[in-house]
């Protein structure tokens, strides 16, 4: 198994990356030699930095590919992967872009974790990819049981596309409609609508996400159910980006806050790699 640096976090890194004086990537496989013609797990985080970890990845994977390596990337966080859609002519199909370079650079294989336009646990090809999707769904649900001493939960994910992380539990989904791009340098699509009209009166509920990035979501999701008068409100997702001060917004707002490692955060309360462990895939 290879690991970078940046999931020093979860396991002893056995790959180099450095920066040259100028700030551009270094990247060395020691050892790379006894990997030709073998399959060869790379763990390596695509974010934060997305930009710059995906080349730090591409270099990686070239250097496997060019040593006769045959490599799944492991990448719990996938960016890029919110940008599935053309909304306005012109614009780049950032996700199928970055899996069609994973694929050239030498990846046999992807591996994440609820990856946004899969909308699905299971395996996919796209950008000529072979992608597999494993959904943190279920441990994030047993960490929220335990939170509430288990006492009964009701589940709720805050728009259709998560809807997969909820439906095996009896979930309900709310429905979200996104409008135009605000003004201004950065890309955004304001929320117009975020609704659902459940009974949550002295409930528990859980709010499951696959992503919190600037929390826009969330955070509306969580006045409607207080609105409907639940007891205890918790909020998970896979992925905590927690952009523009949304975690402490979101700790103010509701009873508890957490995701998974798959991004460190101080509110990471759920490990992602006894998962992949359990799936044999590491
Ligand atoms: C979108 O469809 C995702 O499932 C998340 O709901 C979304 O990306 C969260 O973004 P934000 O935190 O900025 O509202």
């Amino acid at each position: 198994m290879l690991v970078s640096p940046n999931l020093s976090d979860n396991l002893t890194p056995n790959i180099e990356i450095k920066v040259f004086p100028d700030g551009e990537s270094y990247v060395r496989v020691p050892g790379i030699r006894d990997l030709a013609g073998k399959g060869a797990a790379l763990l390596h985080r695509l974010y934060p930095e997305p930009d710059k970890s995906i080349f730090q990845a591409l270099l990686i994977l070239d250097t496997l590919r060019k040593a006769g390596a045959k490599p799944t990337l492991i990448s719990p966080y996938l960016p890029y992967a919110r940008q599935d859609k053309i909304f306005l002519e012109g614009e780049a199909l950032s996700s199928e872009v970055l899996c069609r370079m994973l694929k050239l650079a030498g990846a046999e294989r992807l591996v994440t974790l609820d990856c946004h336009f899969m909308k699905k646990e299971g395996k996919s090809v796209y950008g000529g990819l072979e992608i597999e999707s494993v959904s943190m769904g279920n441990v994030l649900l047993e960490h929220a049981r335990m939170k509430v001493n288990g006492e009964e939960l009701e589940v709720i994910s805050p728009d259709a596309g998560a809807a997969y992380l909820v439906e095996g539990h009896g979930g309900k989904s709310m429905k979200k409609v996104r409008g135009e791009y605000v003004e201004g340098e950065e890309t955004y699509r304001r929320i117009e609508k975020l609704e659902g009209d459940f009974d949550v009166k002295g409930r528990n509920v859980l709010i499951l996400d696959d992503m919190i990035s600037t929390g826009g979501t969330m955070l509306r999701a969580v006045d409607n159910i207080k609105k409907g008068g639940a007891k205890k409100v918790l909020c998970a997702a896979t992925h905590g980006l927690f952009l523009k001060g949304s975690l402490e917004k979101l700790k103010a707002s509701c009873d508890s806050v957490f995701v998974t490692d798959s991004i460190p955060s101080p509110v990471s309360e759920v490990k992602f790699m006894p998962v992949l462990k359990e799936k044999g895939i590491v």
